[in-house]
């Protein structure tokens, strides 16, 4: 017998649209090495990093949100969404929230708008309130977007920050459909450990210690991450979850086409790809053309392997992301069949004001 659409209980989130965008200013190593003590080849040996694309003076989280969101509504053949969810631990200002302008900035005035934060989890999680927005019936098509400018916080002076981050924004666009459909969010895992809060923050801004130009130390008012313990956690929390999210699906990591980490560190997604069993050519490594762009990460890769066909229709593709809270989260889709997407790599004026 036939099941007729209306009365399916399967309802679920499906990607449909992809878009990403980098600044136009590429930073390599040897620009970096110009001005700081370190060197091309530390560099690219402890991180893979080769260059990092640096937000202009103008250019704020939003204006990168704008430019990604458009770009994936585009591909994704729509020009309307329900809501819009911006992950970013740069928000425009810290009140209100970078989503509502994002969304006004998109035509998209009236819809719901909000932030995510969970640092370089931030996609995952956005990702998974709006498939829950989806899933829930309270919206019928979502913009996710995750978007950093990470050079606004990081001391340009700290050789081990400054080297590893950049600026960028990514987005997808998710639709009402069906758990069978190829592009279906099939599953999720999520987690936190705050008894490590102090590994990642930017200590200054905030309720606890609000700025005080006359008070606050240089230090605490740029990000501070303690690289090497964070390292070890990225390690393990990022195996433990990609391994929960595949057994809740009742999937080994040979089920996997391809693994898209958050691009934190070469050596991290090569580890925990290694880890799992996967073959390193299965792993997404935009890292080493963009950096670390926080939550912008996931998707700008996404959209990375989607322009240069390392993603095809069909692939089973496993997200799994950790950063600062501590925070970390996986999620499992099938990659569906979208039109070209524009290469991320350069962002042009359309979306400055
Ligand atoms: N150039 C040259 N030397 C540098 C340097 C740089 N840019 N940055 C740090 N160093 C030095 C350190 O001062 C240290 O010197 P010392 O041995 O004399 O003390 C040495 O290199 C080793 O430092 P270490 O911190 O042990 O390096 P590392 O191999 O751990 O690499 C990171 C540093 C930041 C690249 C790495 O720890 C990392 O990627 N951490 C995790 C990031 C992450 O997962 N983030 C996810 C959430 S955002």
């Amino acid at each position: 017998m036939t099941v007729s659409s209306a009365e399916r209980s399967d309802r679920a989130a499906v990607l449909c649209g992809v878009g990403g965008v980098l600044p136009r200013r590429r930073v390599d190593n040897a620009e970096l090495a110009a001005r700081l003590d370190t060197d091309d080849a530390w560099i690219r040996t402890r991180t893979g990093i080769r260059s990092r694309h640096i937000a202009a003076p103008h250019e704020a989280t939003s204006d990168l949100a704008v430019a990604a969101g458009g770009r994936a509504l585009a591909n994704s053949g729509m020009d309307r969404a329900d809501a819009v969810v911006v992950a970013t631990t740069t928000p425009d200002r810290t009140c209100p929230a970078t989503a509502p302008l994002v969304a006004a900035r998109l035509g998209l005035t009236g819809v719901a708008a909000f932030d995510v934060g969970a640092v370089c989890t931030g996609f995952v999680y956005a990702l998974a309130a709006g498939a829950g927005l989806i899933t829930s019936g309270v919206a019928d098509r979502v913009l996710v977007i995750g978007a950093d400018v990470y050079s606004r916080i990081v001391d340009p002076d700290d050789r081990q920050n400054a080297v590893v981050f950049g600026d960028g924004a990514g987005a997808l666009v998710l639709r009402a459909g069906y758990a069978d459909e190829p592009g279906a969010l099939s599953a999720f895992d999520l987690g936190s450990d705050g008894a490590h809060e102090d590994m990642i923050t930017v200590a200054a801004g905030g309720s606890r210690l609000p700025t005080d130009p006359s008070r606050t130390a240089h230090a605490e008012r740029h990000f501070a991450m303690r690289g090497k313990e964070v390292f070890r956690h990225a390690l393990t929390r990022m195996t433990e979850s990609a391994r929960t999210v595949l057994k809740r699906s009742g999937l080994t990591p040979d089920d996997v086409d391809r693994f898209v980490p958050h691009q934190a560190n070469l050596r991290i997604l090569r580890t925990v790809a290694t880890d799992l069993g996967l073959p390193a050519d299965r792993c997404a490594r935009h890292v080493e053309r963009a950096g670390n762009t926080g939550a912008a990460s996931i998707p700008l890769a996404l959209t990375d392997d989607h322009t240069h066909r390392s993603l095809r229709p069909g692939d089973r593709v496993l997200l799994t992301a950790f950063g600062g809270g501590l925070t970390w989260g996986s999620c499992l889709l099938t990659w569906p069949d979208l039109p070209p997407a524009a290469e991320p790599a350069h962002h042009e004026e359309e979306s400055t004001p």
